[in-house]
């Protein structure tokens, strides 16, 4: 009898503290990163959808691109699914992890706007994660140009709390060769350190509707970690950074002779430290998770300059405007 409270108990605390989250990223479904953090939260008790990309869509930002066959045309990485596939599907074991041929954004509105509706009874979602991402998305830059970022702003847009997740294993590797248990292993110290900040949002939150305020969401990126990657760092600490600052790198381009192409490059140029909201002393994302360090931006979708640099430049052309 005891037991049996004891045991009613428990379950009402993981209830109460159990959230409904979907999951996606820009690598693609069958990417280890994300499915060793489905893995964890789900073990944390929570309740996640997983809509990822069908293939890898990194670098497509934003972008809002959508099928226009119900058949996958091509194979798609590590042809999984192959090519001739339905264009979007799930697990045959799992009805919670899906794929669907288009980009990250659109990933999450096929989730929020048609999976989740049709297959899950139109739960409310309480949380939008994307990655963790193949590859570290660092300033600006990456803001505009990473799918994993592109589909969490989307997701943003949509009023929903929201948070990219990074790391710096830019491997594409499939899960199915890949993921262990091992808590040396980067993709599990990723899922581990992005479950425990997932986990202090929500204990925070109590019984406040939003784990994050409207319009708000969080860029996160983790270092090199992880026996796999021959590093020692196995926890890298969190530090609260900025999307601009003094180390900013932004892409370049540099002409190959050999190749006749061009390849990409890093700019050699120090020079966005322009502050224009927030707090100019934060460190760089850039600088943050060069040692053993994993870096929190907090961003708001409201990319509108400082109100005196636009009273400056608007003063310009004054005359001009109605
Ligand atoms: C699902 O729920 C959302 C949010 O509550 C609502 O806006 C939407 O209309 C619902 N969709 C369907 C198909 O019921
Ligand atoms: C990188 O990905 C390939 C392809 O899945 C895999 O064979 C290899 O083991 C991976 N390497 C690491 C360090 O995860
Ligand atoms: C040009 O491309 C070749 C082939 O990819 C590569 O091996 C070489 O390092 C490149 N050269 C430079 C200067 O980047």
């Amino acid at each position: 009898m005891q037991s049996k409270a004891l045991f009613a108990l428990a379950t009402t605390i993981v209830a109460a503290s159990a959230k409904n989250i979907l999951l996606t990223n820009d690598d693609g479904w069958a990417a280890t990163n994300i499915r060793a953090l489905y893995r964890d939260l789900k073990a944390a008790g929570h309740d996640v959808i997983m809509v990822a990309p069908a293939e890898q869509r990194s670098g497509y930002g934003g972008k809002f691109q959508l099928d226009s066959s119900n058949t996958l045309q091509y194979d798609t990485l590590f042809s999984y699914p192959p090519a001739g596939s339905p264009s979007w599907g799930h697990e045959e074991d799992d009805l919670n992890v899906w794929y669907y041929n288009g980009t990250p954004a659109a990933c999450v509105a096929v989730g929020l706007d048609y999976i989740i509706p049709t297959y899950f009874n139109n739960i409310s979602v309480d949380l939008v994660v994307g990655g963790p991402n193949e590859g570290n998305n660092l300033g600006e830059r990456d803001f505009v140009l990473s799918g994993t970022e592109g589909a969490t702003f989307y997701a943003v847009e949509r009023g929903y709390p929201a948070i990219a997740f990074s790391g710096a294993n830019s491997n594409n590797s499939f899960f199915k060769d890949n993921l262990d248990t091992d808590p040396n292993h980067a993709p599990n110290i990723y899922s581990k350190k992005s479950v425990e900040l997932i986990q202090a949002l929500f204990e925070k939150q109590g019984d406040n509707p939003r784990a994050l305020p409207l319009a708000t969401g969080l860029n996160v990126n983790f270092p090199v970690a992880g026996s796999d990657l021959e590093s020692d760092c196995l926890d890298p600490p969190y530090y609260q950074s900025r999307f601009t600052g003094s180390d900013y790198v932004p892409y370049a381009i540099a002409y190959n002779e050999s190749t006749g192409l061009v390849d990409w490059a890093n700019a050699e140029t120090g020079t966005l430290d322009v502050a224009a909201a927030g707090d100019s002393s934060l460190p760089a994302e850039f600088n943050v998770v060069n040692g053993c360090a994993s870096s929190i931006t907090v961003f708001t979708l409201d990319p509108d300059a400082q109100k005196s640099a636009v009273d400056q430049i608007i003063g310009n052309f004054q005359s001009l405007l109605a």
